[in-house]
């Protein structure tokens, strides 16, 4: 069964296939610390038709894998799954990424990821050299598409430039946007996610929570008018201001995929019922300025 097909999906750029246009972030996932809860919580998601699970081999050292691995063998529906190498210090060559890839799949107990993506830029690594292990990945039938995460705009063309080389597109960058965060919009990453058609997924798109929570009468502070636009348009949708919040992304452009963290079901609940409607043109306008306030 196509997960993906029971609710709105977005392409992965051009990699050939969609996913649901909300993902998850699995960060706090940790095998051994909230098993029982995040295996809810994938079964949540799955059933709401959210099918695009974002990891990488840092989170919890490994043990963020290792759980989805676990959901996947328990609930037997296997999501899109996306993990990513981190180039730490002597470990940047196409052949440190290959052996990570293999780490990661024996973590996640899956002969191949969907997307595989280099996490951040290393200073001293060229553009090229990610781009031919990338491009090996692919080659090897290991990764069904690959990407670049916390990449600039000149990054990620140079990336791209590298992979066309061998017919690879670059089908995502992951990066940190939300309503009070902003940068994606001005620093030329959203202008060639739409240029060269990359997929971008938003990492943070709740502020880390911040953007759930509702004004404090008692405590005046700089969001106020943004959570009372996002509670007041929820309101008049019967929906959470998470929802709210993770709408206008998806309302920004058509390449955007946010990838909200959730380890507890109703939070995956909650989140997931933004792919059941949208906001109008004048809600979009009140947050777009309230947001322009203060986004960096
Ligand atoms: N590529 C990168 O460099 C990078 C960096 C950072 C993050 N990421 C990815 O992006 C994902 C998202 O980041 P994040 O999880 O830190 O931030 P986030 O999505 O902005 O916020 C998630 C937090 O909000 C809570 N939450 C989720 N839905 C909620 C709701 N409906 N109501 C109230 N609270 C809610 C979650 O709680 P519960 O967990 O308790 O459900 C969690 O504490 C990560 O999981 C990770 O996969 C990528």
């Amino acid at each position: 069964m196509d997960l993906a097909q029971q609710g709105p999906t977005r392409p992965l750029g051009r990699a050939g296939f969609s996913v649901s246009a909300l993902g998850v972030g699995t960060n706090r996932w940790r095998q051994g610390a909230n098993d029982e809860a995040v295996q809810e919580t994938y079964k949540t998601l799955l059933d709401g038709g959210v099918d695009f699970v974002d990891t990488a081999e840092i989170y919890a050292f490994g043990k963020s894998e290792r759980l989805i691995g676990d959901c996947i063998g328990k609930d037997g529906r296997r999501a899109i799954v996306a993990t990513k190498f981190a180039p730490f210090v002597a470990r940047t060559s196409p052949r440190h990424l290959l052996a990570a890839l293999d780490a990661s799949l024996e973590r996640l107990r899956l002969t191949a990821v969907d997307l595989y993506y280099v996490h951040f830029p290393f200073p001293f690594t060229e553009m090229a050299t990610f781009a031919h292990g990338l491009a090996e990945a692919v080659k090897s039938g290991k990764a069904r598409a690959v990407g670049v995460s916390n990449f600039s705009a000149e990054q990620m063309r140079r990336v791209a430039d590298h992979l066309a080389k061998s017919n690879v597109p670059l089908a995502a960058n992951e990066v940190h946007y939300s309503l009070l965060h902003r940068q994606a919009e001005t620093n030329g990453v959203l202008d060639v996610c739409r240029e060269l058609d990359v997929a971008l997924v938003a990492y943070f798109p709740l502020a880390s929570g911040r953007l759930t929570a509702q004004p404090d009468p008692a405590k005046p502070g700089k969001l106020d008018d943004l959570q009372r636009a996002l509670g007041e348009i929820g309101q008049a949708h019967h929906a959470s201001q998470s929802q709210v919040a993770l709408n206008w992304l998806l309302a920004r452009d058509s390449h955007v995929i946010p990838i909200p963290g959730a380890s507890k079901a109703r939070h995956a609940t909650e989140n997931l019922a933004a792919l059941r409607w949208t906001l109008t043109a004048d809600e979009f306008a009140r947050i777009d300025a309230a947001s322009a306030a203060l986004a960096r």
